[in-house]
């Protein structure tokens, strides 16, 4: 076994704490999470989404953090490597390449984001928003015009350029004086941030503030109050499913790599745990208190619904948010500063953790230094990043999202689940995971690995493949009680539709304009789709090239 000498380790427990949490809370927890809950009913996400929590979100995570760090001793920091090291067979390997793609499509375009909240935060400092209001900012900012396929603004892509160009700097200071230390600041800062807007907001009364309409109290209500409704619709169990992964970066690679530069014995089943709660915390606690709370006083429940039922969370937090503030008088600049501040931690500590394993992945087969693989990250993400803000936002970006961000979760959850179960084997993989464990994970936790995650992630894939437009419900409802079943049409959403562009319908009476765009649109997204299949066997291409290398330098692969 060849270890580099220069091993990269964590530097304290705290560290390695903080910066799991970094890596898991980030955007989703303050604008998804909130989005979700308000699209799928509130209280009634929460009880599919607390679920979802127990039987994919934990166990994956432990399954994670023990492949991680069983890979890591063996000198794999990346998936390709750790999947090899359990699977032993060839395809492992390759299935890997999805947490080294997964990362760098998502980092093309959450980086895009991150930008933007440094760019609110530095305008809502100077006040700005007193004058502008934050829908003209963002049209300035993305250069995104209706019907228009170029949406080019050049400081808003200088400030994406400076936004890179301060990830690959932090992450080619390598783990323990870059990614840990930027956690160990903006960990807590964010926790700060968050608790005193989220303060301020419950504040707000329609008896002292003659701008609300409601008190806060009907938002926070909305979120937390139990309705079971909606258990037996599939539409809300995969939204919740899908918010568990992305929202602990749990399907992408990334844990994985964190946790491979653990110690042998460095306990995995407590650590996990924390990083998984803190981020439940950061998201439910303070994510369910700030956004959706204070928009409701202000604007009522009903408005705010109807706002984020056709987008996502990010037309309310970019467009209506900072007018809100507006409301609190001279403490406005500084809670948009807060807001967009607690974001940009949020986000860094998040976009850094896509980084990672990208650099592990070359440094490990490829012998690079860490200046030279953050800066090949950095030329990686360009030709994908560039397009993101150079088109419109429904063309690279939405794609992005879902096919890495979305889709490629569950199959990268279903295989590693199915790898660590079946495969290495529920019984080595349990003692592995409890070798050095501070947290006695209960009994039941050993079946759900075996039986439960991998059949939940299994059906959860083959819903959201084959997706009818009607909603799986009313096929259930044909078999159950008889009633006529739906003609069978694919959904916009599903992944079948969303290749047949089914998310892109023409309207009736649509002008020249239009169908120009929508033409245009369609074929940016081939295009689009290219680079993606472009990019993955790209990796697949420098895997197989590294295990050739490996192979004739006669390094061992499997333990
Ligand atoms: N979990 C992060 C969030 O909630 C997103 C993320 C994706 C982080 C991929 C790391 C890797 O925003």
């Amino acid at each position: 076994m060849s270890e580099s000498p220069k091993r990269e380790q964590w530097a304290s427990r705290i560290g390695l704490v903080l910066a799991m949490a970094g890596n898991a809370v980030g955007l989703g927890n303050f604008l998804r999470f909130p989005a979700q809950a308000a699209k799928n009913g509130g209280g009634a996400f929460l009880i599919p989404y607390i679920v979802a929590f127990i039987v994919l979100g934990l166990p994956l995570m432990w399954i994670e953090w023990t492949m991680g760090r069983f890979g890591g001793q063996y000198g794999h920091h990346s998936t390709p490597g750790i999947f090899d090291s359990m699977g032993r067979r060839k395809f492992w390997k390759y299935f890997g390449v999805f947490g080294l793609w997964a990362n760098l499509i998502i980092a093309a375009y959450y980086l895009y984001i991150e930008s933007w909240c440094m760019a609110y935060a530095g305008f809502s400092l100077i006040n700005g928003f007193a004058e502008t209001a934050p829908k003209e900012f963002f049209a300035k900012l993305t250069g995104d015009t209706p019907n228009e396929i170029w949406a080019i603004s050049s400081w808003g892509m200088a400030i994406f350029a400076v936004c890179i160009a301060i990830n690959v700097g932090i992450l080619s200071r390598g783990l323990a004086k870059g990614i840990e230390i930027v956690s160990k600041i903006g960990m807590p800062l964010l926790i700060v941030f968050a608790a005193i807007l989220a303060i301020r907001g419950l504040m707000i009364s329609p008896a002292t503030d003659s701008h609300a309409v409601e008190s806060p109290m009907v938002g926070l209500n909305f979120v937390w109050e139990p309705k079971f409704d909606s258990l037996t619709n599939p539409a809300v169990w995969l939204a919740a499913a899908g918010q568990i992964f992305f929202t602990l970066s749990i399907g992408m690679g990334s844990m994985h790599c964190y946790s491979s530069y653990l110690r042998k014995d460095d306990d995995v089943t407590l650590n996990g745990a924390s990083g998984a709660w803190t981020n439940e915390l950061c998201e439910v606690v303070l994510g369910g208190t700030i956004l959706l709370p204070i928009a409701v006083a202000y604007l009522g429940l009903v408005a705010v619904q109807e706002m984020v039922a056709g987008g996502s969370g990010f037309g309310l937090g970019f467009m209506v948010f900072p007018k809100l503030f507006n409301y609190w008088g001279s403490f406005a600049p500084v809670a948009g500063f807060l807001w967009f501040g607690l974001l940009f931690f949020a986000a860094i500590t998040s976009s850094l953790a896509m980084g990672q394993p990208i650099m592990a992945f070359l440094q490990d087969e490829f012998k690079f230094s860490r200046e030279k693989s953050a800066l090949a990250f950095g030329a990686m993400l360009l030709p994908l990043a560039l397009p993101v803000a150079m088109l419109h936002s429904q063309s690279f970006f939405d794609e992005f999202d879902y096919w890495a961000g979305t889709f490629s979760l569950v199959v990268m959850a279903v295989g590693e689940a199915v790898l660590f179960a079946w495969i290495y084997g529920v019984d080595r993989g349990w003692n592995e995971m409890m070798r050095g464990a501070d947290l006695k994970v209960p009994r039941i936790f050993y079946w759900i690995m075996k039986y439960v995650t991998p059949t939940f992630l299994i059906v959860i894939l083959v819903t959201s493949i084959f997706k009818p437009q009607a909603g799986w419900e009313k096929y259930v409802a044909s078999v159950t009680s008889g009633a006529a079943a739906p003609k069978w049409e694919w959904a916009d959403d599903g992944m079948i539709g969303k290749l047949l562009h089914k998310d892109l319908p023409l309207k009736e009476g649509a002008t020249p304009k239009e169908i120009a765009f929508n033409h245009n649109l369609k074929l940016v997204r081939t295009v689009d789709r290219g680079a993606m299949l472009a990019a993955f066997a790209g990796f697949a291409i420098l895997v197989s090239i590294a295990w050739r290398k490996r192979e004739a330098e006669g390094r061992n692969i499997t333990p």
